[in-house]
């Protein structure tokens, strides 16, 4: 991963680090006491959001970025420009910044490979003062895809 300054960031992309701090405190982490927040830029604008919910039964919880991809599924968008993921165990947590898991990378893969464009990805913590850049075939190579 690349690490970014953000006085480089191009201002749609601060604003999605921005986002996903902001919806970051929502996440329901009743188990782990975590943050994490994500926000995706559709290829035409269009921002959604989501963060995690935990339950009772360990599997049953969902990662933010599955959250915010079903949010722009749901509402008919399947190509992304860029998502944004922040997070950490406290909101001032400063230590490095916090990557998308194994199935969300998956997930993140499928609308890429579908779409024929790269996600670009930025990764950070809840201060936002260390950012890395990547993108999703750099996640997860050679992703498992039927056509
Ligand atoms: N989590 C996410 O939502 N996204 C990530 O990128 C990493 C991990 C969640 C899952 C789990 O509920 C909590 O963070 C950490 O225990």
């Amino acid at each position: 991963m690349q690490v970014i300054l953000q006085a480089n960031l191009k201002p749609e992309y601060a604003n999605l680090l921005a986002r996903a701090r902001e919806v970051s405190e929502n996440a329901y982490n009743k188990y782990s006491g975590f943050f994490v927040g994500v926000a995706l830029l559709s290829t035409t604008g269009e921002v959604y959001s989501g963060t995690f919910f935990e339950n009772a039964s360990n599997p049953v919880g969902v990662c933010a970025e599955r959250v915010a991809i079903g949010a722009a599924v749901t509402a008919g968008c399947r190509a992304y420009e860029a998502l944004a993921v922040v997070g950490g165990p406290s909101t001032s947590y400063s230590g490095d910044p916090v990557t998308p898991c194994g199935l969300c990378r998956q997930s993140l893969s499928e609308f890429a490979t579908i779409e024929g464009q790269d996600v670009l990805v930025f990764c950070s913590n809840m201060t936002l003062s260390t950012i890395w850049q990547t993108d999703s075939r750099q996640l997860l190579p050679d992703a498992f895809f039927r056509d």
